[in-house]
């Protein structure tokens, strides 16, 4: 690349990427990319992505339709399953998933998958860097050794190898893609030199650090401290439900604090495919070292119980509501309590379901014998194991018929006064009902308002 000082490799116009896994995080920046003047070839093995993406139909919801129509009408587009058109860029980037196997541990299948099909195809001059979040060393330790032996060529001589996490918020309308500072690293000196040059034309800030290690260590560091905060906060919703205070309006006034206090807030426990997966990652690899990651440890098995304590709260609130003669179960023939949750979703706005506490709360709810139904204007349809969910709409019918309705997630468009208008029990593990929190039927997580009368303060 002549900019870089390279002799081998001549910058092509417009200059060309290869982005490697066209999901939440590839498809964002392949755009973001289009739109920076670059040709594009966006590489995913899902044939139904790929098609959407010829169809001009977007499958993410902070992409619609029409950015899609634009990238592929700039005609610098060029979706496919295909890597061979990896070999014609100059930057290849790696966005494929980086999730847990069954036994917790790290599961590099898919960035092994990818490295090997991009070393078939690499050729002097060009720089691969990855972007999938992982535990420090795997850019050296993984990468490197593939597309070395797939190439035959030597890393930071003959091509280039960088490290640049990706921190996308989806969801997040104020903090887009190309507004988050970029972390930048690379394998050698020049591999970095190179790394940095090319994301400068993308990015209006980016941050060189000194090593692959750093910015992978960096990323885990930011998933982690999120990871290890909400569940405390969490944890905190629990002892203040106990003690009757509103652990919202704690949290509300702890922040009036200008220095020194950063808010976090409770819910049913944190999903995705960053905040809970992240922290395995660098508590797998601090094992090497001989070190127990105690922070994570706890955080996670915290956040693991989180939906079997939201169960516990349903059951006793629609217990609380049969002993105090509003008999919402015993009326019904099946003697079975029907439960609506309002949102699958990890988080807001987001059509996202991976590590979702929704997915381990429902069939809790269903092994203590409630018929559970779903609402998520994001999700059509989720997989349990063998049983298939399909989301009802949310009619006034279905909110009426529901013994308890609970709020898992705060998309923007929940109908917040219909549900408390039309629901028997409400209960609501994001806060969305603070405006209308005198309603007898509405209770939040950690508001102390339906506390068990058995646990009160002991005298
Ligand atoms: N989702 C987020 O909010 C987020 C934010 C920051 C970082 N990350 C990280 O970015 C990485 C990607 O996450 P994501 O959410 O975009 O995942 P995703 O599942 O949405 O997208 C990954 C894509 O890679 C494709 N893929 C899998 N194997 C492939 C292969 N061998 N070749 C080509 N394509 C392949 C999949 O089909 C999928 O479309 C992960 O490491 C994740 O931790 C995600």
């Amino acid at each position: 690349m002549a900019e870089q000082g390279s002799s081998s490799h001549e910058i092509h116009t417009p200059p060309r990427s290869a982005v490697i896994g066209l999901g939440y995080v590839g498809l964002p920046l392949a755009l973001l990319l289009i739109d920076k003047g670059f040709e594009v070839y966006g590489i995913d093995v899902d044939e139904r992505k790929i098609q959407k993406l010829q169809e001009n139909i977007s499958y993410l919801p902070d992409v619609n339709d029409e950015d899609i129509s634009r990238a592929m009408g700039s005609g610098r587009f060029h979706p496919g399953t295909d890597y061979a058109a990896a070999g014609e860029a100059e930057m290849i980037i790696l966005c494929v998933p980086t999730p847990l196997t069954a036994y917790h541990t790290p599961d590099l299948s898919f960035l092994q998958n990818a490295a090997r099909s991009v070393g078939e195809q690499l050729r002097q001059g060009q720089i691969v860097i990855l972007e999938s979040s992982t535990y420090p060393g795997t850019t050296n330790e993984v990468l490197r050794p593939i597309l070395e032996k797939m190439s035959g060529m030597r890393a930071g001589k003959d091509f280039y190898i960088g490290y640049s996490p990706e921190r996308i918020d989806p969801g997040n309308k104020t903090y887009t893609v190309d507004q988050i500072p970029k972390l930048v690293s690379g394998l050698t000196e020049k591999c970095g030199d190179v790394a940095e040059a090319w994301y400068r034309r993308v990015f209006k800030r980016v941050v060189r650090v000194s090593s692959p290690e750093v910015a992978e260590m960096a990323k885990i560091v930011e998933n982690s401290h999120r990871l290890v905060n909400i569940t405390f906060v969490n944890e905190l919703a629990l002892i203040c439900e106990q003690m009757g205070i509103d652990v919202w309006e704690v949290i509300d006034a702890a922040a009036t604090k200008p220095f020194g206090f950063t808010p976090y807030y409770p819910g049913p426990g944190i999903g995705g495919h960053c905040i809970p997966v992240d922290p395995l990652y660098l508590q797998w690899k601090a094992q090497a070292y001989g070190i127990k990651s105690q922070f994570i440890a706890l955080s996670e098995a915290l956040n693991r119980s989180m939906p079997q304590q939201v169960a516990d709260k349903v059951f006793e609130l629609l217990g609380e509501n049969r002993t105090s003669g509003n008999s919402l179960v015993e009326e019904r023939e099946t003697g079975k309590p029907r439960i609506l949750l309002y949102g699958v979703a990890y988080k807001k706005d987001v059509n996202d379901v991976r590590e979702s506490p929704a997915l381990d709360l429902i069939p809790i709810l269903q092994n203590r014998g409630a018929e559970v139904a779903y609402c998520d204007p994001y999700i059509q349809e989720i997989r349990l194991g063998e049983q298939v969910m399909h989301s009802v709409e949310l009619t006034d019918e279905v909110l009426q018929a529901a013994d308890c309705v609970v709020i898992l997630t705060d998309h923007s468009s929940i109908p917040v006064e219909r549900i408390i208008a039309e629901s028997k029990l409400v209960f609501d593990t994001r806060n969305v009902t603070a405006a209308m929190k005198e309603a007898a039927h509405v209770y939040r997580l950690g508001s102390g308002k339906g506390r068990s009368k058995r646990r009160k303060k002991m005298k």
